[in-house]
Parts: C-alpha cells; structure tokens; sequence
C-alpha cells in the first residue's frame, strides 16, 4: 500500500471557522493542511470534515494520524 508524504513532522494548529474541511491525506497539498487536489493520480482521497463552532484544532501534518483528521501524536514515531 502506498504511503503518504508527510507534509510537516508535526500538526497544523489553527483557529478554524465554522465550516465544511477537506484534509489533505496525501500529503501532497500545497494548502496543507487541505486539499488542494494534488492527490489526482494516487491511492489517496482527502476527508470531509464539518466544524461546528470555532475552535483551535490540531490538524494531522504527517498524514499517519489514527484519528484523521486530527493528530494523535504519530508524528512523534519518526
Ligand atoms: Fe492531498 Fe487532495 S491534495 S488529499
């Protein structure tokens, strides 16, 4: 199976609005954390995710989370 790129050794944290997400799971993205549609060609797709309220959210840089799209801390593995 093929592997992600990781795109950042660490999460992207950021203050999200409310709103409809689609994370980068290719690793690909040159708008990580999101898609942007680089994964064209590959064995990725990216994950819809809704927020509900405003919040500051951990999303998952080295796309080997457990939890997409959030980090659980997998990055600390490499
Ligand atoms: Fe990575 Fe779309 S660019 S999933």
């Amino acid at each position: 199976m093929a592997e992600p790129l990781m795109a950042q050794k660490g999460p992207y944290v950021e203050e999200t609005e409310p709103g409809t997400y689609w994370w980068c799971a290719c690793g690909r993205s040159g708008d990580q954390p999101f898609c942007d549609g680089a994964h064209k060609g590959t064995a990725f797709m990216p994950l819809e995710h809704t927020v509900a309220e405003k919040a500051t959210l951990a999303w998952c840089g080295c796309k080997r989370t457990t939890t997409p799209p959030f980090c659980d801390g997998s990055h600390r593995a490499f």
